[in-house]
């Protein structure tokens, strides 16, 4: 059976001398607020769940809500009832996905940390969204594991990864046995703060080097990657799409 018969296009893979032109513009303060402003839409829970995780260590880690604006509506054009996320934090973009679950759905969440997940259930709670969510407290690759023991490969729209970036290629791993065939995986931070092309710099925060370290080896295996079709989007941190066929 050829490639053709079976409708996928063979790609070409653009060359290192093929410079390809993009726009891009530089994020300023006065253009943030302009995002702030005109660019999402958030309750008032949300609000809260930002205003508090800014004044924690690490509040960096949330979603910005440019970026829950797109993956509630991401999970409202799929239809999705089944959600699956890995880093739970505080919880902001996990209310997001589940404020716009139908009748019925559920989103399951990951995070180690039970203090952070006790901290994000006083915020869902607020948004009246608690109801709508499972936790699996524990290392995400243990979980997921648990998960695709309980049968539940095949069952989820749609998964956001955004934990442990050490662990990525892992976590797409489950995650495309744990999505149905046409679900969507979501991996944040892809872009490493622009570090994914030059290595980590000299006084980067360990984080960053962690995440960029080796180009981010997760880009490359999710491009390599047979069966799904994929776009590493220059947005917020980076963010990459990936469809399972
Ligand atoms: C970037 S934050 C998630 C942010 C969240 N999605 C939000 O929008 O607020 C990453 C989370 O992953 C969790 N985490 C880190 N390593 C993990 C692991 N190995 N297993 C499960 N969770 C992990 C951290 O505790 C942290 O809460």
């Amino acid at each position: 059976m050829t490639l053709s018969m079976l409708n996928i296009p063979s790609y070409t893979i653009a060359e290192p001398a093929m410079k390809t032109r993009r726009i891009g513009i530089p994020l300023t303060d006065e253009l943030g607020a302009y995002i702030d402003r005109w660019g999402y839409k958030e309750t008032p829970a949300m609000v809260q769940c930002r205003e508090y995780t800014s004044t924690i260590a690490r509040s960096l880690m949330q979603l910005s809500p440019e970026q829950a604006a797109l993956l509630q509506i991401l999970a409202q054009i799929m239809g999705a009832r089944n959600i699956l996320e890995i880093g739970t934090f505080t919880g902001y973009s996990t209310m997001a996905m589940a404020m716009v679950l139908p009748e019925g759905g559920k989103i399951t969440t990951l995070d180690i940390s039970e203090d952070y997940v006790n901290a994000a259930r006083t915020f869902w709670k607020a948004g009246g969204v608690e109801d709508r969510i499972d936790t699996m407290i524990g290392d995400a690759n243990a979980s997921l594991d648990s998960l695709i023991a309980q049968g539940k490969a095949g069952t989820f729209d749609l998964a956001f990864i955004d934990a442990d970036k050490n662990d990525g290629i892992d976590h797409f791993n489950k995650c495309l046995q744990l999505v149905r065939s046409g679900g969507l995986i979501v991996v944040d931070d892809t872009l490493a703060f622009g570090r994914v092309a030059t290595g980590p710099q000299e006084g980067d925060h360990p984080a960053i080097v962690d995440m960029a370290r080796d180009g981010h080896p997760e880009n490359m295996h999710i491009h390599g990657c047979d069966g799904i079709d994929m776009v590493l989007l220059h947005f917020s941190n980076g963010m990459t799409l990936a469809r399972k066929r």
